[in-house]
């Protein structure tokens, strides 16, 4: 039997999650069944036997199988080490650090560099680990319209604080699919003495040459303080890495909670990621091939009237506006045989639930015109409900 105040807590997330029904926002697991519409594996490189057979030969080299400790203590090993080297010979930077996921990178990363005496800009779109890390800061926040440069170039000059000022952006935006223009932004930063943060987790192995991601084919600048890679999407693997320089790499090493305070993933990790990051170096044919089915199928929803924001990526969202309709329409999606989950708030803003269409390098356009065609059939139900 729980105790007095144990059950009264128990009551009040249970009407939490009342609330959360009502609204048509409860989340639930399931497994994926069907066509994949919805990984982040977009190279497709999830299924390479390449990726089970580094592990397999990690795994009889090595003699310890478990890390056993934080990257400080006892977790640290020169496979770690090897990589984090790699990766920033393949980003272009001075060093590279990894963290076991994409979400403790941005925590950390942000959590430690900014100070309460700083102005962060944060692009209205940026995904909940930049928000997060940003918080735990406590610098001063403004949050900027999604991608208007033309406000942010206004506010900059304009926050009169006595630290630094640091813009926070993602290079392909996870839930639009639209793409934060990276000179223009790296000139602005230049302009107002501003450093810039781009989370290329949408970005890494999918764009630039080798799918070094963005800043890279940009050209990086001095603005440049950091850039991040999640490796549990086009890597298919898992971590991520903060790309920079020297100096921030010994910083993130002595002050990022998230990196200090955390067991280290296994050694056969790194064999892992190093396999993946070596694959998606090589993988132009996927990334040609994303390219011409993400053209396709934007050009095809279009043409059916649909609505796909500004997407110009691989992430194409397909705005639907009541939690219910993203529901009913994922459902009869699902029904003829893909894996789509609605995506609602507060992961995007309210009344802008959609399905967020994320394409991988093994569809075929045969799978995209019986995906259009269930979807013409899902709205045409749908205007007959109104
Ligand atoms: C833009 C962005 N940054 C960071 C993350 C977090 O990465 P991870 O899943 O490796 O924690 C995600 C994950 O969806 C993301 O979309």
């Amino acid at each position: 039997m729980p105790d007095v105040g144990q059950s009264q807590t128990l009551r009040r997330l249970e009407a939490d999650l009342e609330t959360l029904r009502a609204q048509g926002q409860l989340r639930h697991l399931s497994n994926p069944a069907g066509i994949q519409l919805s990984s982040n594996d977009y190279l497709g490189l999830s299924l390479d036997p390449r990726l089970k057979n580094a592990i397999v030969r990690a795994l009889e080299k090595d003699q310890r199988i478990a890390s056993t400790g934080s990257r400080l203590l006892s977790g640290n090993s020169e496979r770690w080490e090897q990589l984090e080297s790699e990766f920033a010979h393949f980003a272009g930077t001075e060093a590279a650090l990894y963290f076991p996921s994409g979400y403790a990178a941005n925590v950390g990363l942000l959590s430690s560099i900014l100070k309460p005496t700083d102005t962060v800009f944060s692009d209205s779109g940026n995904h909940a680990s930049l928000i997060d890390g940003i918080r735990l800061s406590r610098a001063r926040k403004i949050v900027f319209p999604h991608l208007d440069l033309a406000y942010l170039e206004d506010a900059l000059p304009r926050s009169d604080g006595h630290g630094e000022k640091i813009v926070v952006v993602e290079s392909v935006f996870s839930m639009d699919g639209d793409r934060t223009p990276l000179r223009e932004m790296m000139a602005i930063c230049e302009r107002y003495g501003a450093g810039l943060v781009v989370d290329e987790a949408h970005t890494t192995g999918v764009e630039g040459l080798h799918g070094r991601g963005m800043v890279n084919s940009a050209g990086r600048t001095g603005c440049v303080l950091a850039t991040v890679h999640t490796c549990g999407k086009a890597l298919a693997s898992m971590g991520a890495f903060v790309a920079g320089s020297h100096t921030l790499r010994d910083f993130l090493i002595n002050y990022a909670r998230t990196f200090i305070f955390t067991t280290a993933l296994p050694p056969y990790c790194a064999a892992h990621v190093r396999e993946a990051l070596s694959l998606a170096a090589k993988a132009d044919a996927e990334r040609d091939r994303l390219i011409e089915l993400s053209r396709y199928l934007r050009q095809r929803l279009r043409a059916s009237g649909f609505e796909t924001g500004r997407s110009d990526s691989h992430i194409i969202p397909l705005v639907l506006g009541t939690n219910d309709a993203a529901l009913r329409v994922a459902a009869a999606i699902n029904a003829a045989g893909f894996a789509i989950r609605a995506i609602r708030p507060p992961t995007v803003p309210p009344g802008t639930a959609r399905l967020r269409l994320s394409l991988n390098a093994r569809l075929s356009i045969a799978d995209l015109d019986v995906f259009t065609e269930a979807l013409v059939a899902a709205r045409a139900n749908e205007a007959v409900r109104e």
